[in-house]
């Protein structure tokens, strides 16, 4: 493996903000990763795995090893007659593999078509849209410790999945590479067509014949027309988490306001989870410019650079974006990307 010194690292990341690693390797294989590994302890650098970089944000010059994980290989298992396990490299592409599992009728990853990043980044934090996150299907994973080089067996339970969380984010931040991804699919569809913006793309459809297929289109429709494409206009999606209210300001919020969207907590019905993107609408940010960075025209919590944007422009705005939600509404949007 080919270990590049101050490498680039602006074509890395989908928010296309300059930055450079003091050095960068990308990993093919497990014997790629060891040696990587070995090299971050002996030069004394601290290791950042990237994916597709469809999830961070560089603030600065990453000042050790970058690598990147290009771990290929899918193979899928029968469990019995109506599932199947399927094993996917953590380099795969997570859009590439829900287009895989459509053509083989393997099914329960249709509502996450056209979510940019690598297959491995996907429990980092715990992926999820339109109804269905990564947890709802996930069995486990392999990851290799960074301090000692050994291989780690993970479950479902053991990765510690939330809201666009994982143990991944907290005490096993830096510390495991995540190698290889298990999920449980199903061979008979059960679409799940709840959510909102799903169900009114899916109206003329039979909702009783509705395909998985008919699913991921809906899903592809819904996120072309909302999202912009980090090719086109560079961005990582929804900047922030949707914060969660108590009942009692949800209520005030619905007498202030009439149709506020909530989506009350199945664990924790006391909790409502409100639409980020909703506080940003009502503080006027949609659409607004500031410099190089602006919030996208149709999507209030979407950042995009406008073109030669830097990381630390991007947190200008985000926190002035946050600073007027606080003031309004005395709410607290916490970043959903990673800030590095
Ligand atoms: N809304 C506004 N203004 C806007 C956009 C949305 O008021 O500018 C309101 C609307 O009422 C809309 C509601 O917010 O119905 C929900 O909006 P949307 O369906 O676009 O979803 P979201 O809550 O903004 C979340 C995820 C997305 C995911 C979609 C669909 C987070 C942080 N974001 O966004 O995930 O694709 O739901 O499930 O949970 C991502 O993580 O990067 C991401 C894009």
């Amino acid at each position: 493996m080919d270990i590049h010194q101050n490498y680039d690292l602006s074509h890395c990341n989908s928010f296309a903000v300059p930055a450079k690693a003091r050095a960068y390797g990308e990993v093919r294989s497990k014997q790629d990763l060891v040696q990587a590994m070995a090299y971050a302890v002996e030069q004394e650098l601290p290791l950042f795995v990237l994916g597709g970089g469809s999830n961070v944000l560089f603030t600065a010059d990453y000042p050790g090893l970058v690598v990147h994980i290009a771990l290929r290989g899918i193979e899928t298992n029968p469990l019995g007659t109506e599932q199947v396990e399927l094993l996917a490299g953590a380099g795969e592409n997570w859009h590439q593999l829900v287009m895989y599992c459509l053509k083989n009728k393997l099914y329960g990853i249709e509502n996450l078509a056209l979510i940019p990043g690598t297959v491995g980044a996907a429990p980092i934090q715990n992926i999820g849209a339109y109804g269905v996150e990564l947890a709802d299907v996930f069995v486990g994973l392999e990851a290799v410790e960074v301090s000692s080089g050994r291989t780690l067996m993970m479950d479902r339970d053991a990765c510690e999945f939330g809201y666009r969380d994982s143990i991944f984010k907290h005490s096993l931040e830096g510390q495991v590479v995540i190698t290889c991804v298990s999920l449980r699919l199903e061979t008979r569809a059960s679409p799940e067509i709840g959510y909102p913006a799903l169900a009114s793309e899916l109206a003329t459809t039979d909702s009783a014949a509705v395909t998985p297929e008919q699913v991921a289109n809906a899903v592809m429709a819904v996120r072309r027309s909302k999202l912009p494409d980090p090719e086109l206009l560079p961005n990582c999606g929804s900047f922030f988490k949707n914060p969660l209210v108590s009942r009692q300001q949800y209520e005030r919020l619905l007498a202030d306001y009439g149709d506020v969207p909530g989506f009350p907590q199945p664990e924790s019905p006391e909790l409502i989870k409100i639409p980020a993107a909703w506080f940003l609408d009502k503080t006027r940010w949609k659409g607004r410019r500031q410099g190089a960075v602006g919030v996208h025209e149709h999507q209030a919590v979407v950042i995009v650079n406008h073109g030669g944007a830097s990381g630390a422009d991007v947190m200008q705005l985000a926190r002035a974006m946050q600073q007027s939600v606080a003031e309004r509404f005395s709410v607290e949007l916490e970043p959903e990307v990673r800030i590095v």
